[in-house]
């Protein structure tokens, strides 16, 4: 049944999220935990590096300026941020805002991994670098953006970070005209899993 179905995913994230919790290895501890929101069937999940100070301080991912670049892009292409899904790499903020390091990125991927693999989203967008080149070693950003790539059994769509689109108007307009084909290359992934 439907409802046993999302139950089930509510159920495996709350179990995901207490296991992030409760693991002493893990780096950052000292900064809350943004596991991530948004929808349990979702089509569309949103992955960016690390929470900031704003993320950190309501627990929430995307809810900064990067956040409200990334609402208004949402509404632009008529979707809602609750249809989606919003996570991070590295799911604790980096002291002073700074790159999360690759000890900090390979300590939180297993769990990363493991909350795609619960959600199961239709495309996965990957905001900035570091989460494009989780999926995607050696992809570049400005070379692969806007591009549907196929990677085992996902579709990635990579996106600049709203930060860096917030930094020039060159990468905002580059940021805005990709995310504007985004319900594109979500037909398009739905086509060729059969779906539509
Ligand atoms: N930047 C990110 O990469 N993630 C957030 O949650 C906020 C800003």
């Amino acid at each position: 049944m439907v409802f046993d179905y999302i139950m089930d995913k509510a159920e495996a994230l709350r179990a995901l999220h207490d296991e992030i919790s409760a693991d002493r290895t893990l780096p950052l501890r000292e900064a809350n935990l943004v596991f991530g929101e948004g929808s349990l069937h979702c089509d569309v999940l949103f992955i960016g590096e690390a929470p900031g100070q704003k993320e950190d301080e309501l627990v929430r991912p995307f809810v900064g300026r990067s956040g409200q670049l990334l609402n208004k892009m949402l509404e632009e292409i008529g979707m809602r941020r609750e249809d989606v899904y919003i996570t991070n790499i590295v799911k604790r903020r980096p002291p002073e805002n700074r790159d999360p390091s690759p000890e900090e990125i390979a300590a939180y991927k297993p769990y990363l991994t493991r909350q795609i693999a619960i959600l199961k989203p239709c495309v996965i967008v990957t905001l900035g670098r570091f989460s494009m080149n989780y999926f995607l070693p050696d992809a570049k950003i400005s070379r692969d953006e806007g591009k549907l790539i196929r990677v085992g059994e996902y579709f990635i769509y990579p996106l600049f970070h709203p930060a860096a689109a917030l930094r020039s108007p060159q990468m905002m307009a580059t940021f805005r005209k990709s995310f504007l084909q985004l319900p594109r290359a979500l037909s398009k992934c739905k086509e060729l899993q059969g779906g539509v």
